[in-house]
């Protein structure tokens, strides 16, 4: 059986309390807040619920309290509250101070023991979830111990820092043909037909995650394999038909291999996410040989890109309440932009060619 103890210094109280509870409880009593503090500091471990009157000699119920608050007892044992009285004032203290309820006298035997049996169920549960909450943390802290050394290896690897080399070197053949293009370009229309480009290499840590995401070890083969954007190329334009424009020209050279296109401004994600992606397959030069390498070309307009920053925000924050409605109104930001860049693009086509 669990532990219960009634504090109150009215003797009929205890003993009125001790009958209703002792079929269900060990229930031991204390005459005030003094004796009730010495009794928890001997064993509050075992003790399933504390039932507290407020008004008493020596110590009261608030001081009993406040030392509970100030030991983490009150996280503990869950504290019922006994009184005659409905006192706004004081209920509301004792809530903030962390009490789980309170039993109003004159005492009902039923709802008396409804009530310590509800405040011992929740705080059990509420225990178990907090434990749940914890071991999880530790698990997740654990993981990324594991990810953060596996990294490190990774980058002191000579054959790793080789691979990123490649990488780094399809990254700059890219570069160069999107800005061949570009000047290109400007000298038939007149003008650039994309705004800037942004270019990364995905970190050891995020290779790492990734592979292990798809389920596969950490070796070179593998990344070379299955992580089809260690090289980013990001390229923003102004207008949705540079995109297909530019995207075109690109894939249409001959040393350059088109393994997979993801067409996300046709067939925008439900977020509303639009962009034109391509894997792409480009052979850079190296000392004695020519070798194929992977890299991922993501084209979106200006407006888009900005839309995609911020709602990748949204995705790494995690305290944040309303993710529905925030997701709902960045939704309806994109199906704005979309028809922004169309609108935007009509213009500029009326602005170049007024006789049409
Ligand atoms: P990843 O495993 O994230 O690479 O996704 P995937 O292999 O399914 O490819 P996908 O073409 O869907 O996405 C590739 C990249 O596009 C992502 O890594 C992001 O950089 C970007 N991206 C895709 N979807 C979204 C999106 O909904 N929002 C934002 N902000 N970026 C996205
Ligand atoms: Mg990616």
């Amino acid at each position: 059986m669990q532990k219960i103890l009634v504090v109150d210094d009215a003797e009929t109280n205890r003993e009125l309390l001790r009958n209703m509870l002792e079929n269900d409880y060990l229930v031991d009593t204390a005459e005030d807040g003094e004796q009730a503090l010495q009794k928890l500091q001997e064993g509050h471990d075992g003790m399933a619920a504390l039932l507290l009157d407020l008004h008493m000699p020596k110590a009261d119920g608030i001081v009993v309290i406040v030392e509970m608050k100030e030991k983490g007892w009150i996280n503990e044992i869950p504290v019922l509250i006994i009184s005659s009285e409905h006192a706004i004032e004081t209920e509301n203290r004792c809530l903030e101070m962390g009490v789980s309820d309170f039993v109003h006298k004159p005492f009902e035997p039923s709802i008396v023991r409804n009530r310590v049996k509800n405040a011992i169920e929740l705080f059990n549960y509420k225990r178990h979830l907090e434990q749940k909450v914890e071991e999880q943390a530790e698990t997740l802290k654990r993981q990324s111990q594991i990810i953060q050394m596996q990294a490190e290896r990774l980058s002191k690897a000579k054959s790793f820092n080789r691979l990123m080399m490649e990488y780094r070197a399809v990254i700059m053949e890219v570069e160069t043909k999107l800005k061949v293009l570009n000047a290109l370009f400007s000298e038939e229309y007149k003008r650039n037909p994309f705004e800037s480009i942004k270019s990364r290499l995905k970190t050891p840590e995020s290779i790492y995650k990734k592979l292990e995401r798809k389920g596969y070890s950490l070796t070179l083969e593998n990344i070379q394999d299955y992580v089809a954007d260690v090289a980013g190329v990001r390229v923003i334009c102004s207008f949705p038909d540079d995109i297909y424009r530019l995207a075109e020209l690109l894939t249409r050279q001959d040393d350059i291999i088109l393994l997979k296109k993801k067409d996300y401004i046709e067939t925008p994600k439900p977020n509303g996410y639009r962009s034109l992606h391509l894997i792409l397959s480009v052979p850079i030069f190296l000392a004695d040989e020519k070798k194929y390498v992977k890299v991922e070309v993501q084209f979106r307009t200006i407006a888009m890109d900005f839309w995609a920053s911020l709602e990748h925000k949204l995705k790494y924050k995690k305290d944040i309440n309303d993710t529905d409605e925030i997701e709902r109104q960045l939704k309806a930001c994109a199906d704005s932009i979309e028809a922004l860049d169309y609108q935007m693009q009509e213009i500029r086509d009326r602005i170049d060619c007024p006789g049409k």
